[in-house]
C-alpha cells in the first residue's frame, strides 16, 4: 500500500474518494430492472380486473404475466445477480492461490476481482478491447482513446474499492491476438466474454489464450448458457445467440491445446477448468 505521506495533494484527494466508492460493475439498469416495466402495469391491471370482475381469462392472463415477469426479474436480480461480486466457481483454480493471470475480456473488473479476492497472491493482467462491445455492456463516449480510459478508471475504482488495485494491470487489447509472449501467465481467465465473439474468433481466442499460458497452466472458462433460468427469463427473446453446450465447448477447448479437468454448470453460466497439455 502506498504511504498517506507519499502522496501530493491531488493524489490523496482522489485516494479519500476512492476509498470510500463502492464497487460498481455497471451492467445496464435495463437487463437487471426491465421485467418490472411488464411485472408493475401487470399487477396494477390484475387488481382492477379482479375488482371489476373482468372476464376470467383475461385475468388469468393478467396474472400469469405479472408472476412470469416478477419471477424472472428475481432470477436476473438475485440469482444471476450480474452487478454483484462473483464466487469462483471452482475452489481448485489456482489452488496454491498465487501467480500471474490474464483476464481476457474484462469488462468492469468483475472477473478480475474475483480472482485477485479470492487468490490473494496473484497478480492479474486485465485485458479488454475497450471498443463497441464494451460500450454496448457498460456505456462510454468520446474517442477511443477516451473510451479505454473511462474504462481503466472504472476498473481501477472497482478494484480500489475492494482494496486490491495495488495488483492489477490494464491492458487494451484483443484476446484473438493477444499482445504477449508465448509462456507468460500462470493462469487464464475469461468469464461471458469468449462467448460474445464468431466462432472464428472463439477459435482464436482460445489458440491464443493457449499460446500465452506456461506450460500446464490453468484456464477457467466461464459462459453464458441457455438453461431453464436463460430460457424462462428472456423466453424467446434472442439476448445471446452464440450459445453453445458444454460438449461444443470442450471439444473447442481440446482443439486449441487444453484438458478439461472440471466443468459444472451455475444459474445461466457454465465453467470449465482445463489445463494446457
Ligand atoms: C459481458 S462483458 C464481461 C466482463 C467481465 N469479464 C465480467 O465477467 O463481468 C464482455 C467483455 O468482453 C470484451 N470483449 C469482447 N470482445 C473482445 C475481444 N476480442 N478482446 C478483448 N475483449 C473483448 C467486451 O469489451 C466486454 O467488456
Amino acid at each position: 500500500m502506498v504511504g498517506a505521506a507519499a502522496l501530493d495533494t491531488g493524489t490523496r484527494c482522489r485516494y479519500k474518494i476512492s476509498v470510500h466508492s463502492r464497487v460498481d460493475f455497471g451492467y445496464p439498469w435495463f437487463v437487471i430492472y426491465g421485467h418490472l416495466l411488464v411485472a408493475v402495469p401487470a399487477l396494477l391491471f390484475t387488481l382492477v380486473a379482479w375488482r371489476r370482475k373482468w372476464h376470467k381469462l383475461l385475468i388469468a392472463s393478467l396474472s400469469a404475466l405479472a408472476l412470469w415477469s416478477l419471477v424472472s426479474f428475481l432470477i436476473i436480480r438475485f440469482g444471476i445477480d450480474m452487478n454483484g461480486r462473483m464466487p469462483l466457481p471452482t475452489a481448485a483454480f489456482l489452488a496454491s492461490g498465487s501467480g500471474t493471470v490474464l483476464d481476457m475480456g474484462a469488462g468492469s473488473g468483475r472477473s478480475s476481482l474475483m480472482v485477485l479476492e479470492a487468490r490473494r497472491g496473484t497478480t492479474v493482467v486485465a485485458l479488454d478491447t475497450f471498443s463497441a462491445s464494451y460500450v454496448q455492456h457498460f456505456g462510454g463516449s468520446g474517442s477511443s482513446e477516451q473510451i479505454i480510459e473511462q474504462g481503466r478508471r472504472r476498473i481501477l475504482s472497482n478494484l480500489r474499492a475492494a482494496g486490491v488495485e495495488q495488483r492489477v494491470t490494464i491492458q487494451p487489447g484483443d484476446m484473438r491476438q493477444l499482445p504477449f509472449e508465448p509462456a507468460t501467465f500462470d493462469a487464464v481467465v475469461s468469464s461471458y466474454a469468449i462467448d460474445h465473439l464468431d466462432p472464428a474468433g472463439v477459435v482464436k481466442a482460445l489458440f491464443e489464450a493457449s499460446r500465452v499460458l506456461k506450460p500446464h497452466g490453468e484456464f477457467l472458462l466461464v459462459v453464458l448458457s441457455n438453461d431453464y433460468w436463460m430460457k424462462f427469463a428472456w423466453g424467446p427473446i434472442a439476448f445471446h445467440s452464440r450459445l453453445r453446450g458444454a460438449g461444443r465447448w470442450m471439444e473447442l477447448l481440446h482443439g486449441a491445446g487444453f484438458k478439461t479437468t472440471e466443468h459444472g454448470a451455475k444459474p445461466a453460466t457454465l465453467y470449465f477448468l482445463s489445463r494446457k497439455l
